[in-house]
């Protein structure tokens, strides 16, 4: 069996070469920035004895041409041959050679030329060879063949935001190791570069701090669960789990094959009532707290008051920064009620002593908020990191180095990024993969509520044309945020991810003029028939009847 791949497209639109869909070859998401294919040009025949050359003393680029041969593998069932260059120069017939050298402001650029000989791949970097792995593998037809025809061409593609980012909660529900590397195989399939990992909240804190063994030992456990939302009714069975250091090293590593960081989050000083059931005199009240069982926002917080709060703080962020080599560590900051701080005497006494008074704007209470992240923020960049925290950071005011994520609205993106903050863009009305899909509610899974289809999704232009030039600089990436109240199962994870993730991607990658939701739409043909070889699970309501 033969396949022809960049099949029906490539050659409709070859023979009109004014079309401006020319470039755009079937079943690449996100799409390429130039892709010019030649149908008058040989074309190039992949099959089992396909060679892929690679640098023998890099590392890296011996792990992506691993990861080439397995998805050609996996896609056509054809194995190319593993050939370290230097026994082979100069390079062979029929061979797809891997090498670093391109030179272009972003490291993740590459260039990949497709000839009767040969496809040529050259990263900026080896992230950049690992991309062009990426769209040669989703370029390729699915299903078992002996050759594979690849119309000749060249890529030339770069990415548009440097921070491509999706980011998981395995508090409310826990996720086990497995899985978590399948989310970041998932992200790899459509160029993420960073894995935002929740690990902390107040149903349950995840990650292993050898200092504090209560952390886990009680506060990754919970009785029971309440049923939907808030019923007052719960399900009677014990929800616990956390990651070991040596488990996260290894997500670390794992994601770090495929060219994601992993940014951890510690959420500080709210979403904290977990720790406090482990560690109670981390509270204004040294009383007995409870892992919570039901859903919302605790007003049960970290005491700002105490040195020994902000002293925990800081070891559990020692270990943390131990674990992950990411630049930005996020120290959460989102929805910290005040009520415990105005009635505590230690955090009235800090208020009193650092002079925070109550303002037009802000409370003292508020002001105390962000005293407590800037001891935090200066514990991390001490470190030589960089701090970033959800949006509610800015009440009361910050210094400009720590990285603003605005969650509630891109309004709060457009501020931060006027005062000067680097800022991620995910606001909950258009990139909280939580939210409904669908308004026929009766036929989807419960969710949290909200309504973000992958059509609004794909629309975000994350870049506000309100700020000026300086502003929009600031706005350093994208991303989309899945909370699990409501998602307990991995299959269901993949189900509210996928394809809203694919429309994510082109808003991370792809420049603006590039995006057009009736060519995505095309696309995403190959990319779910991607997803069924895979075995994702996703949601079809925009898949197109074959
Ligand atoms: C958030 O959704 N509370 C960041
Ligand atoms: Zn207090």
């Amino acid at each position: 069996m033969k396949h022809l791949a960049f099949p029906l497209l490539t050659l409709m639109f070859v023979f009109s070469a004014t079309a401006s869909r020319a470039q755009q070859p079937a079943g690449t998401i996100p799409m390429p920035a130039v892709q010019v294919t030649d149908a008058t040009a040989k074309p190039f025949v992949l099959d089992g004895s396909t060679q892929i050359v690679y640098p023998q003393a890099n590392g890296k680029m011996a792990r992506n041409a691993e990861f080439l041969q397995q998805y050609i593998a996996q896609v056509t069932g054809i194995e190319p041959v593993l050939q370290p260059a230097g026994k082979a120069r100069p390079a062979p017939k029929n061979a797809i050679v891997l090498e670093t050298g391109l030179q272009a402001p972003s490291p993740e650029a590459y260039r990949m030329t497709i000839g009767s000989e040969g496809i040529a791949i050259e990263g900026a970097s080896e992230a950049g060879v690992f991309y062009a792995i990426q769209t040669l593998r989703k370029s390729l037809p699915i299903g078992n063949a002996d050759e594979v025809v690849l119309a000749a061409g060249q890529t030339d593609d770069t990415p548009r935001f440097a921070w491509r980012g999706m980011m998981l909660d395995c508090c409310r529900h826990f996720f086990p190791v497995e899985f978590v590397k399948k989310y970041i195989d998932i992200l790899a399939l459509h160029n993420c570069n960073r894995f935002h990992w929740h690990l902390n909240d107040d149903q349950g804190w995840r990650i292993e701090i050898k200092k504090y063994p209560r952390l886990t030992e009680i506060g990754s456990y919970r009785p029971e669960t309440v049923v939907g939302r808030n019923t007052g009714i719960y399900d009677g069975t014990p929800h616990s789990g956390f990651y070991t250091q040596d488990e996260a090293r290894e997500i670390v590593a794992y994601a770090a094959e495929r060219y994601i960081t992993v940014v951890p989050e510690i959420d500080m000083p709210g979403h904290m009532q977990a720790a406090l059931a482990a560690y109670p005199r981390l509270g204004c009240v040294d009383k007995q707290y409870e892992v919570w069982k039901i859903w919302g926002v605790s007003d049960e917080v970290l005491c700002a008051g105490k040195e020994t709060t902000i002293e925990f703080a800081c070891d559990v962020l020692a270990e943390i920064m131990d674990i992950f080599p990411s630049q930005v560590i996020h120290i959460g900051g989102d929805e910290c009620p005040k009520t415990a701080w105005e009635k505590c005497p230690r955090c009235q006494a800090r208020i009193e002593a650092e002079g925070l008074e109550d303002d037009a704007q802000h409370t003292a209470e508020q002001k105390l908020q962000s005293y407590f992240t800037q001891r935090i923020a200066k514990f991390v960049s001490d470190r030589g990191r960089t701090a970033i925290g959800w949006d509610e950071i800015l009440e009361g005011g910050i210094p400009e180095q720590i990285m603003v994520m605005a969650w509630r609205n891109r309004e709060e993106g457009i501020k931060a990024a006027r005062q000067g903050h680097d800022v991620v863009m995910v606001p909950c009305g258009t990139l909280y993969f939580d939210f409904y899909q669908s308004q026929d509610v009766a036929n989807e899974p419960f969710a949290i509520g909200g309504y973000n289809s992958v059509e609004k999704v794909y629309a975000f232009e994350p870049v506000p044309a309100e700020l000026d030039d300086a502003g929009k600089a600031h706005i350093t990436g994208v991303q989309a945020n899945l909370w699990v109240e409501y998602i307990a199962a991995p299959q269901h994870v993949e189900y509210m991810v996928l394809p809203r993730l694919a429309a994510l991607s082109e808003i991370q990658w792809c420049a603006p003029d590039k995006k057009d939701y009736d060519s995505f739409l095309a696309r995403m043909d190959h990319m779910f028939r991607l997803y069924d070889l895979l075995g994702y699970k996703y949601a079809d309501h925009i898949r197109r009847v074959e």
